[in-house]
């Protein structure tokens, strides 16, 4: 469920028309609905309620300090993945017990950041991590929480990019060696083992695979115990898909419902790390026609957004339903939606059905509220483009477009270069 929904052939986000939006700050833009990310957060906490839980909202979605703001103010905790989110999650406010790090290749700067900032737990990939964050916990003199990202080998049935669960990933330790693993760990001074993380893909669209990675990260957990190692949280990690054509994904009810009576009689505290999930349909992108190009086959629609802006669909090939912001009743063309950039690879929709558009229409791209802005870049030196939250009848700007001198921003002109060596 979303707020980006049509009143009278136009489209509105929540109760502002997206026109008026893009002419106050030009196109193109992401647009995120505030309403949307507060259902989205609170279906998560109203679904595993009955079991102690923290919702560790996963930065690389989105992280906007604006929107991590308003999961904080919610309850949200984070996971992160970079001292940079981690810098961000703290400065939006997220309480550092909150917050799990995650990420096969934390630096010793970022181990440091961590330790200091005092957060929930590190998930560790490796055993080479594992006695990295020892003997820097150690040098500082303090413990460091820990949790083992296991690797519990399910397929997730989804893209294989995003999919990370299984044996051949470069993800988490082999479930089958874990033991070892916390041996290991209990035998470090300076860890404290705190739990079990796992995270087996993105954009799971079946229940099935979280059931079966869980009942293995149970009875690791049991195996723990009978060592005499109790944990205390286990961290089921995000990839709860979001609907972006015609999937039907489990609503968190659901997947509450399949999970929580494997936990029962269990005081486990659930740590759940959502991404898409909470942000994905919470955001659109917006887009405006540039030219219309008609070829034998089908019409090339030429908009101001591209890969650089909204990389899904050029590297995975991800669906992203295209919708006009003013309906119209112009006959339907077959219509590739394609950007600026100068690579064939460069298209936000393939092969789509789509009322005939004219120079100068806004569109918008649907579901891109998640790996959106967070994956743009500045590619064809293309500043990367403004943010916008709506709530209710306002909307801000929550990041302003980039302005050409930040493309110069930070880079430094060597002296032989410069004028008057040139003269020389
Ligand atoms: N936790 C960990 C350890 C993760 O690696 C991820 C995502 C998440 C949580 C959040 O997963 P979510 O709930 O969002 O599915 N760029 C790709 C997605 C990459 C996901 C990577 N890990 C995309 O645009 O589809």
């Amino acid at each position: 469920m979303h707020n980006f929904l049509y009143k009278h052939s136009e489209l509105y986000a929540e109760d502002v028309p997206v026109r008026e939006i893009a002419a106050a700050v030009g196109t193109p833009f992401y647009l995120y609905s505030h309403n949307t990310l507060l259902r989205h957060l609170d279906a998560y906490r109203s679904a595993f309620n009955g079991q102690p839980h923290t919702i560790c909202f996963a930065l690389k979605a989105n992280s906007n300090i604006a929107v991590l703001k308003v999961l904080a103010k919610n309850g949200s905790g984070a996971d992160v993945v970079s001292g940079g989110e981690l810098y961000l999650a703290l400065k939006a406010g997220i309480a550092p017990e909150k917050i799990v790090y995650a990420g096969v290749g934390k630096t010793e700067k970022e181990i440091i950041q961590a330790l200091k900032a005092r957060i929930l737990m590190f998930n560790i990939e490796s055993s080479d991590e594992m006695q990295a964050i020892n003997r820097i916990a150690g040098s500082l003199k303090v413990r460091a929480p820990i949790a083992l990202r296991v690797n519990p080998d399910i397929d997730p049935e989804t893209h294989p990019y995003i999919s990370t669960g299984l044996k051949e990933s470069k993800f988490g330790i082999p479930i089958a060696e874990a033991l070892e693993h916390y041996k290991l760990a209990r035998k470090l001074p300076s860890l404290e083992i705190r739990g079990i993380h796992k995270h087996i893909g993105s954009q799971i669209t079946t229940i099935r695979p979280f059931v079966d990675a869980l009942q293995r990260v149970i009875a690791l957990a049991n195996s723990l115990k009978s060592q005499g190692m109790e944990i205390e949280y286990i961290d089921m990690g995000g990839g709860l898909g979001i609907p972006y054509n015609n999937e039907h994904p489990p609503h968190p009810q659901e997947l509450s419902k399949a999970i929580l009576p494997l936990l029962k009689d269990s005081r486990f505290h659930l740590i759940l790390e959502p991404g898409r999930s909470i942000a994905g349909n919470a955001g659109i992108f917006v887009t405006k026609v540039l030219y219309l190009k008609k070829h034998s086959l089908k019409e090339f629609v030429i908009v101001d957004g591209g890969m650089n802006d909204l990389l899904r669909p050029s590297l995975y090939n991800a669906y992203h339903n295209v919708l006009p912001v003013k309906k119209n009743n112009r006959r339907k063309v077959l219509s590739d939606v394609v950007g600026p950039i100068c690579e064939s690879g460069d298209f936000l929709a393939k092969n789509r059905d789509l009322n005939r558009l004219s120079q100068g229409d806004l569109v918008a791209v649907m579901s891109a509220g998640a790996y959106g802005f967070t994956m743009s870049s500045n590619y064809n030196s293309r500043p990367r483009v403004a943010e916008v939250l709506v709530k209710g009848s306002e909307f801000f700007l929550i990041r302003e477009r980039e302005r050409y001198k930040d493309l110069i921003e930070g880079t430094k002109i060597p002296h032989f270069l410069t004028e008057r060596s040139e003269r020389k």
